[in-house]
């Protein structure tokens, strides 16, 4: 069987799959992305493909890679990359990568968090530039976390949404992207938020209509955003959200520690094993 990985990923991934004697790999080996005709080259007659959230695996590459194609694993707890009904109409089954990165993501959240409220970007910036003069009683201020609440986006059908903006000091956006959740936080959401609000997003830059936020941010109906997701990824470096102190942006690092990023790596190699042998994935999606 043979198959096809779309990007350079970690060592320990590559030795599972091609240690298992199971198939032969063709990979675009680099850590850039692969460029969208050479996806749709390296697909056409393959098996199984492992696939990264940055690939948009699409009717045009399920066409391109053809009827061999039974297995897609993805290197993601994201599959919003996927066209899941097309991929289920064809019979192919998904895997992906749950659980394993939820306490990279979550400790992100927080630095995320607190270096927005606390103005860390900000405030290194102003070490650097001289801009640090004294010790100033006014200077630099932010918002705390201790006696604030919380509201998460992303814990389950607990709270209203506009329930949740109205009486959370922070919010944070942590729920898969789907049609349902596409745009949810917009301007009728940052209105309801209190104007000493935090909103920060580690989910997907979708779930949020970044022109409503760089209107809440720019006119103070909230105080600060940290993103680690946008739209489109990257952002581009004159985007109007990157001109704003009180946003702190970050390129999508959730995710990123050695450990973590090693483990689903290996998770993603043992679903794509799995499913090439015809059994049960460790982490199967259910369509
Ligand atoms: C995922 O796996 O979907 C995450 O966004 C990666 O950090």
């Amino acid at each position: 069987m043979q198959v096809f990985v779309t990007r350079r990923i970690p060592r320990e991934g590559l030795a599972a799959l091609s240690q298992a004697g199971v198939c032969s790999i063709q990979q675009w080996d680099s850590d850039e992305p692969i460029p969208r005709s050479e996806l749709l080259a390296g697909v056409a007659g393959k098996h199984g493909l492992l696939c990264l959230l940055s690939d948009r695996i699409d009717k045009e590459v399920l066409d391109a890679a053809g009827s061999n194609l039974k297995i897609i694993s993805t290197l993601s707890v994201g599959v919003d990359h996927l066209a899941l009904e097309e991929i289920k109409k064809r019979g192919i089954r998904v895997g992906y990568t749950p659980d394993i990165l939820t306490d990279a993501t979550a400790e992100l959240s927080v630095a995320l968090l607190l270096a927005t409220c606390r103005r860390l970007p900000e405030s290194v910036e102003e070490v650097k530039n001289g801009g640090w003069t004294t010790w100033k009683p006014l200077w630099m201020c932010g918002y705390g976390l201790s006696d604030s609440t919380v509201g998460i986006i992303g814990l389950g059908r607990i709270v209203p949404l506009a329930k949740l903006a109205e009486e959370s000091d922070f919010v944070a956006v942590t729920c898969s992207l789907t049609p349902d959740t596409k745009g949810m936080c917009n301007k009728d959401f940052f209105s309801r938020m209190k104007k000493t609000s935090v909103f920060i997003n580690t989910s997907r830059g979708a779930v949020v209509n970044q022109e409503d936020l760089y209107q809440a941010l720019v006119s103070g109906q909230i105080a600060a955003a940290g993103l680690d997701v946008t739209t489109p990824e990257p952002l581009p470096t004159d985007h109007p959200l990157l001109s704003l102190k009180n946003c702190v942006i970050l390129p999508h690092i959730g995710s990123a520690t050695y450990a973590t990023r090693s483990a689903m790596s290996v998770l993603s190699a043992n679903n794509l094993l799995a499913g090439l042998k015809g059994e049960s994935m460790p982490s199967e999606l259910q369509l």
